[in-house]
C-alpha cells in the first residue's frame, strides 16, 4: 500500500468531516511559527477524538501531552456545559504557545494546563481532589503511558474511557524483543490492560498522514 494514498485519505475525509475552523488553523500556525514538532494528531483523529468524548457526555478530561493545544482544542470543544479539561504539559514554551491557541479557540475559560513532568504535576491534581475523569486522552511521554493508564484509571468512575496515543509504533508493539522503551511501555500497557479486571479495551491500526500508529481505547467497568 502506498504511504501516500494514507495521506490522501486523510487530506479527503479532513476536508468533508473534519475540517478546519479559523482557530484550529491559527492552532497549526502559532505551532509552527513556534517551532513546535508536528507531531499533533491528524484532522480525522482530532475528530474522533472529540466524538468519542461526546459520546461520553464528558465534563471532566484529562489529557497527557498538550504540545501545541490541537487536540485540546478538538476535545475541550466535546466538553458539555459546565465541563472542564486539565491538560499536562512538561514544555513551559510550549505551554506557552499551547495556552495562546487555546484562548484564541474560546476555551480559556475551561481549559486549565498544569506545566511540568506529568509524574510530577500529577500529586498536586490528586492532593487537591481532581476528577473522576470521564475520558482520558494519555499522548505525553510515551516510555510512562503505563503510569498514566494507572494513575487515569484510579481517577475514573464506572463508565469513563482513557484513549492513548501511539501506540502501535510501525507494528513494533508485536515485537517482543524490542529493546525500544516506548515500545516496551505500550507492550506493557496491553499487559496491564489484559489482566486489569476493571477495564475493557482494544487497540485499533491505524495508517495516515502520520503514517502506521494506532490508538489503544478502554472502557472502565459500570
Ligand atoms: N496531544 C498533542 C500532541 C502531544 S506530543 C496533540 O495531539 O496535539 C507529546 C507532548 O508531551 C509534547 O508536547 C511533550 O513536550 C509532552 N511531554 C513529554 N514528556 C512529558 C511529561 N513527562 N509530562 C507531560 N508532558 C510531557
Ligand atoms: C511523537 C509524539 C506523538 O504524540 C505522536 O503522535 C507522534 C510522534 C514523537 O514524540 O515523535
Ligand atoms: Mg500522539
Amino acid at each position: 500500500m502506498d504511504p501516500s494514498a494514507w495521506t490522501a485519505v486523510d487530506e479527503y475525509v479532513a476536508g468533508l468531516l473534519a475540517p478546519h475552523d479559523e482557530a484550529l488553523q491559527a492552532a497549526l500556525m502559532g505551532s509552527d511559527e513556534g517551532g513546535l514538532p508536528k507531531i499533533q494528531v491528524s484532522p480525522p483523529q482530532g475528530k474522533l477524538l472529540q466524538l468519542l468524548a461526546k459520546i461520553q457526555g464528558a465534563r471532566t478530561i484529562l489529557e497527557f501531552g498538550t504540545l501545541g493545544g490541537y487536540s485540546t482544542i478538538w476535545l475541550g470543544r466535546a466538553l458539555s456545559e459546565g465541563g472542564k479539561l486539565i491538560t499536562l504539559e512538561s514544555d513551559p514554551q510550549y505551554a506557552e504557545i499551547a495556552r495562546a491557541n487555546i484562548a484564541r479557540a474560546g476555551l480559556g475559560d475551561v481549559v486549565e494546563m498544569r506545566v511540568g513532568p506529568a509524574l510530577e504535576t500529577l500529586p498536586k491534581l490528586a492532593s487537591e481532589g481532581a476528577g473522576p475523569f470521564d475520558f482520558t486522552f494519555i499522548d505525553a511521554d510515551k516510555a510512562h503511558s503505563p503510569d498514566y493508564f494507572a494513575w487515569a484509571l484510579e481517577h475514573s468512575r464506572p463508565g469513563s474511557m482513557i484513549v492513548a496515543d501511539n501506540v502501535v509504533r510501525d507494528g513494533t508493539l508485536a515485537d517482543s524483543s524490542s529493546e525500544d522503551p516506548k515500545v516496551q511501555a505500550q507492550r506493557r500497557l496491553h499487559e496491564m490492560l489484559a489482566a486489569e479486571p476493571r477495564v475493557s479495551g482494544t487497540t485499533i491500526q491505524t495508517v495516515g498522514g502520520k503514517g502506521y500508529d494506532g490508538f489503544t481505547l478502554a472502557l472502565v467497568s459500570k
